[in-house]
This record gives C-alpha cells, structure tokens and sequence, in this order.
C-alpha cells in the first residue's frame, strides 16, 4: 500500500487542534508548558486570531503548524510583533512532525499546502523565526526561500539564551 495515498493536508478543526494538544501534553509530561501553550492556542484559534494546519497520515495527525494571521494573536512568541503580522503578512509558529515521520517530506508538503491557500486569501508574504543554532531548520527555511531578514531577538530561557533570527518571504506558487 503506498501510505502517501492517505495522506490528507488540511485546516484542523477545533477536535483536531485539541487532540494534537493533548499528544503534546501526553508525551511532555514533565513540561506544564504545555499545557499552557494548549490553552493558549485553543483560545486563540476559537477568536480566529490564529489557524492550525495539519498532515494527517491514515487519519493520524503526523505534521501540524500555526498561522498568526491577527498580530493580537501573539501572545509569548516575540518581544514586539508589529513587523510580523499585517494585512498582506502571516507569521507561522508551532512547526513540528511527530519524532517517527520526520525527514519522509510531510512537512514539506504541509508547507505547500499553506503557503498555496494563503495566497488564496489573499496574503502576500509569511515570517518565521528560527533558532540559529538550529542548522538544519536554518538551511530548510532557507531551501524554501525564507531568506528575507527581519531582525534578531534574544529570548532567555531558564538556563539558557536563545539567538532567533526573523526571516519572511514573498508567496510566489
Ligand atoms: C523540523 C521538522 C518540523 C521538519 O519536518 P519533517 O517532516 O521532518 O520535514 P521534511 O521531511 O518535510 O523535510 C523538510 C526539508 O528539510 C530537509 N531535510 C529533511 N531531512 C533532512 C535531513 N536528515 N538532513 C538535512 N535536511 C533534511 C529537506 O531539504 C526537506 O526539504 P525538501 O522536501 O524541500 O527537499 C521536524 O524535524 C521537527 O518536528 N523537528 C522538531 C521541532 C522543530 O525543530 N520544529 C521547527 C522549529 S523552527
């Protein structure tokens, strides 16, 4: 069976956001926030400030990321967020694939998915951030063309600093 046949990339609804939230908080006990973030996120897609989308691989969520399409929608992801979110420019957070399908091209997939149906909507241009020491994410973004720098922002941790770059780029599918 070619299982790339039952792969299906969509909007989540509101049952799927909460069960990818509730796969994070099960396999991150240890982290409460999580679930923080869950209610963060749940919330904010219910005032329609944010829009999860998702891979779902034999009716299993395997790849998800969030669009901020409202700049009120960012709560904890920037220090200032004026430069992220407008009407022609969406900031996506939240990038993940589940540990045992990552590197098969599902987010890749999910990435064109998006970037094709936000330009349905009519924006022009999306933003991220990525961890600098993060090379391969680094190189990925940069392969997909998110090469336009925004800026630089430290974010601490509790051990530790944390260098993200912002970078956007123009949709052009
Ligand atoms: C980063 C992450 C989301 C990538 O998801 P994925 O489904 O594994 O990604 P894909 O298999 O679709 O690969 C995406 C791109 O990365 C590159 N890539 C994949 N595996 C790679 C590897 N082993 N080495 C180098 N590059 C690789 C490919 O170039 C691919 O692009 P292409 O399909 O256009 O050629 C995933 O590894 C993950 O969840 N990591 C932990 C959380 C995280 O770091 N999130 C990102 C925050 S910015």
């Amino acid at each position: 069976m070619n299982t790339q046949d039952n792969l299906i990339l969509k909007i989540a609804n509101i049952n799927e956001v909460i069960e990818k939230w509730n796969y994070e908080i099960k396999i991150h006990p240890e982290n409460i926030l999580y679930c923080s973030a869950a209610n963060e996120f749940i919330n904010e897609i219910k005032k329609g400030t944010r829009i999860t989308y998702i891979a779902k691989l034999n009716n299993k969520i395997i790849s998800d990321l969030t669009v901020i399409i409202k700049e009120k929608g960012i709560i904890n992801e920037a220090k200032y967020t004026n430069d992220l979110v407008s009407n022609k420019r969406v900031y996506i957070c939240g990038v993940r694939t589940i540990k045992e399908y990552q590197g098969k091209g599902y987010l890749s997939k999910l990435f064109k998915f998006v970037e094709n149906d936000l330009k349905k909507m009519g924006y022009e241009e999306i933003c991220l951030s990525v961890n600098i020491k993060e090379t391969k994410n680094l190189m990925m973004y940069f392969k997909w063309n998110y090469t336009n720098y925004i800026r630089t922002e430290i974010r601490e941790g509790k051990e530790d600093i944390f260098i993200f770059n912002y970078y956007y780029k123009k949709i052009d599918i």
